[in-house]
């Protein structure tokens, strides 16, 4: 009997609970003012698919970042409630659970996807219900391209495609490569001409371009034709479900050489599925968990806290992602959805721990990239190399990477043509404030290139 009376009340205090919010929720709407009450924000990611780690990591990321700022007292006196829905890692499904979470929950604002194809399936449906959309961790240009309310707070790529491309070039000094991506991603098959172009660019040689899709089992068929060949080094666009056999098969095939990626490698999981195979293997990433600046490990140390694991990119980005959304719904004085997309819109020099966020025009975050080198024998990634892209140098009171080891581009002569004959410099940091001129070219015209 008591356990009955226990049961009834619990189901009345969560009815009870559930109903204030929906109710704060509606006067905020029907108003259609500023909004008051606690603030609702849509994240859509994987927690169950292909790549379930990247929706993990994200939801954590944003969850840390709202805990804190609910704890210091929230956005002007609101609370951020996080409505999380899992879309598997489908693009049809990700457009569903957004437009359920516009059209049910009546979100405010949305954080997601990381795949960009996933992000590129949903953002139309955020565009037109005007529904301010940040993706963390999308870094195809056509994401932001869906319209004005639709923006991000990692760099694109174009820009880490070069990185790549370079440091092939100029750091390993390879002369030929292969290529090897997922055919259904707009992430990889659009990394994968960037780095033909600049590595091309560069005097480099593309010898294969080889496609695999997320469902293969086996990729020996594909790198045995790579091996053939014999490039100095194998580019894999992909995303760490596959990346991981794939390495595993080269190496089993004694494919030794350098094994070169993106952010799309970056998951707890790679190690499980890669093993030792990934030794020899480079990433360009977001940012570097063994950063010694203190905002970062001070970050570092909560989430591992909180989830007891290292946050990996995709944690780092949402973490971010959310703060820049909370820094905007302030300076908006609200959630007024055409003055929240503007004030993001307009963030300038927000320290984020992946670094200093500014969106330019197009609402892309103009920041450097890391490359990193896989340690899998302590499972991790180890810091190489600090890239800044166009107009941007290294801070010169810099306490970052100042500690670290670092093999930085050799400080060889790095001038070569542009992209597509704009010019931009791009530095390279190695802890000393380096910097050499580069090639590459301004986002807009490295956009033109990738579709
Ligand atoms: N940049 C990837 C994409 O656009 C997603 C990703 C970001 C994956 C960061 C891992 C880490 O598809």
């Amino acid at each position: 009997m008591k356990n009955i009376f226990l049961a009834f009340s619990i189901i009345f205090s969560i009815v009870f609970s559930s109903a204030c919010v929906d109710k704060g929720a509606n006067s905020t709407t029907t108003t259609g003012g500023e909004g008051s009450g606690d603030i609702k924000v849509g994240v859509y990611g994987d927690t169950s698919g292909a790549t379930s780690s990247f929706g993990q990591s994200t939801k954590n990321g944003i969850q840390l970042a709202f805990e804190e700022i609910n704890a210091a007292g929230g956005v002007n006196g609101r609370k951020l409630i996080m409505i999380f829905e899992d879309d598997q890692g489908r693009p049809e499904q990700a457009k569903t659970v957004v437009s359920k979470l516009i059209n049910q929950d009546k979100v405010q604002a949305l954080l997601g996807e990381v795949a960009s194809t996933n992000s590129l399936a949903a953002a139309p449906v955020a565009q037109d219900a005007k529904i301010p959309m940040i993706t963390p961790s999308s870094t195809n240009p056509k994401v932001t391209e869906v319209g004005d309310y639709i923006s991000r707070v990692c760099f694109i790529d174009p820009f880490q495609g070069s990185v790549m491309a370079r440091f092939s070039a100029n750091t390993l000094k390879a002369k030929t490569a292969a290529i090897i991506g997922d055919v259904n991603s707009d992430y990889s098959k659009g990394l994968t001409a960037v780095f033909e172009q600049e590595f091309t660019k560069l005097g480099g040689q593309v010898v294969a371009k080889e496609a695999y899709t997320q469902t293969d089992p086996d990729f020996k068929g594909q790198l045995t034709k790579i091996r053939n060949l014999k490039p100095d080094v194998i580019y894999i666009p992909g995303y760490y479900g596959q990346v991981g056999i794939i390495a595993k098969q080269a190496r089993e095939l004694d494919m030794n050489m350098p094994l070169l990626g993106g952010d799309g490698w970056d998951s707890p999981d790679l190690w499980k599925l890669g093993g030792e195979a990934l030794k020899n293997a480079f990433i360009s990433n977001h940012y570097s968990a063994d950063n010694p600046a203190p905002e970062i490990q001070n970050f570092v140390k909560a989430y591992q806290a909180k989830f007891s694991v290292a946050p990996d990119s995709l944690a780092a980005l949402a973490y971010d992602a959310a703060k820049v959304l909370a820094d905007a719904i302030r300076r908006a004085g609200g959630t007024d959805s055409a003055k929240l997309k503007d004030a993001i819109n307009a963030t300038k020099e927000f320290k984020g721990v992946t670094g200093s966020i500014t969106l330019d025009a197009s609402r892309n975050a103009v920041k450097p990239a890391v490359v990193l080198e896989l340690s899998p024998a302590e499972s991790k990634f180890t810091f190489k190399e600090t890239i800044y892209p166009e107009g941007m140098s290294a801070p010169t009171n810099t306490n970052t990477n100042s500690s670290m080891n670092m093999n930085s581009m050799s400080g060889g002569n790095m001038n070569s043509n542009s992209m597509t004959g704009g010019n931009m410099n791009s530095n390279v940091s190695s802890g000393s404030n380096m910097s050499m001129n580069s090639n590459s070219a301004n986002s807009s015209a490295m956009n033109a290139n990738m579709r």
